[in-house]
């Protein structure tokens, strides 16, 4: 596995590999990787010939008050984790390297980014869309995979592929769970093993919206009740948003139909803020 931190050399790998027919899939990372991550990269190796990664602390996606100066990170662990994986080149660049004296661009995504996150974490997609874009032009790769446990950022990256005509193929890879249900995280790391306990109030919460839609409930706001009452039943726990909407417009629903709906919601457990999201499509009464 090949690690490059320069952003030419990067940019020269790839279109090498280019001009040689190489397909090249990427996952971009914060690092700290799980298995969540490396499920990403398993998809990725069975897509292309070429699997690169990036890991990169990014400034921009993080709010003032937010937790950059703390966030994990471990680059042997994860280069050792990536090559086991069957990463051949790991980007791994500093912040000087992606935001040079001078810089001045922004991407956003103007509707998509207004809702859920989007809303207690003001600037965080613009921060996500850029980078992301930053990367596709000095990663250039034919497909890029991101996972669904975040899912309003995936349909943003949708969004912006679309709208700037990105010729790159998106996959998206559902969430990867301990087996006790909690979805893995970077910032489960920070949990005590107390709050650990009480970080499975989010996926308690998933699983009694699921039941009460299969046993017939269509009214959103009954839906939310249940899930807020069992959520604060917990110690620890701050709800940040809880909302039932459309999958891909992320519109609010009062009542759930035959579209697919996103059950999405955010909790902070003591100072940790968690996400987690299941998709539920009630005409086929598929549950995912
Ligand atoms: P990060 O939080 O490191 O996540 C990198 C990728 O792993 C994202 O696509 C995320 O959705 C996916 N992921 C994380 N936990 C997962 C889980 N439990 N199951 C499935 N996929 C999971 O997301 C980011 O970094 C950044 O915003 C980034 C896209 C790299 C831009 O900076």
């Amino acid at each position: 596995m090949d690690i490059i931190s320069k952003i030419s050399e990067m940019q020269a790998m790839a279109a090498e590999l280019r001009n040689k027919q190489r397909k090249i899939a990427f996952v971009p990372t914060m690092g700290y990787l799980h298995e969540g991550h490396l499920e990403l990269m398993r998809v990725a190796r069975a897509n292309a010939d070429c699997l690169i990664i990036s890991i990169f602390v990014n400034p921009a996606q993080f709010g003032e008050n937010e937790d950059i100066d703390i966030y994990p990170r471990d680059i042997e662990g994860d280069s050792k984790k990536a090559k086991n994986v069957g990463v051949d080149i790991l980007f791994f660049p500093d912040v000087r390297e992606i935001y040079p004296q001078g810089y001045q661009t922004k991407i956003k995504i103007t509707e998509l980014s207004q809702h859920l996150c989007g809303i207690s974490r003001p600037g965080h997609f613009d921060g996500v869309a850029t980078i992301v874009a930053k990367l596709f032009n000095i990663v250039k790769p034919h497909t890029a995979i991101f996972g669904e446990k975040d899912w309003q950022q995936l349909q943003i990256i949708r969004r912006m592929v679309t709208d700037l005509n990105m010729d790159i193929e998106i996959i998206g890879v559902p969430i990867f769970r301990e087996p006790d249900g909690l979805a893995l995280s970077s910032r489960n790391s920070y949990l005590s093993p107390e709050e650990r306990v009480s970080a499975l109030c989010l996926k308690g919460a998933l699983n009694i919206a699921k039941s009460m839609v299969v046993d017939g409930e269509r009214k959103s706001s009954k839906i939310l009740d249940a899930m807020t009452e069992y959520i604060v039943g917990h110690p620890f726990t701050k709800i940040d948003y809880i909302a039932i909407c459309d999958s891909e417009t992320l519109h609010y629903v009062d009542a759930i139909a035959d579209n697919p709906v996103l059950l999405a919601l955010a909790v902070f457990i003591g100072k940790t803020r968690l996400i987690d999201n299941a998709v539920i499509t009630p005409k086929t009464n598929l549950l995912k």
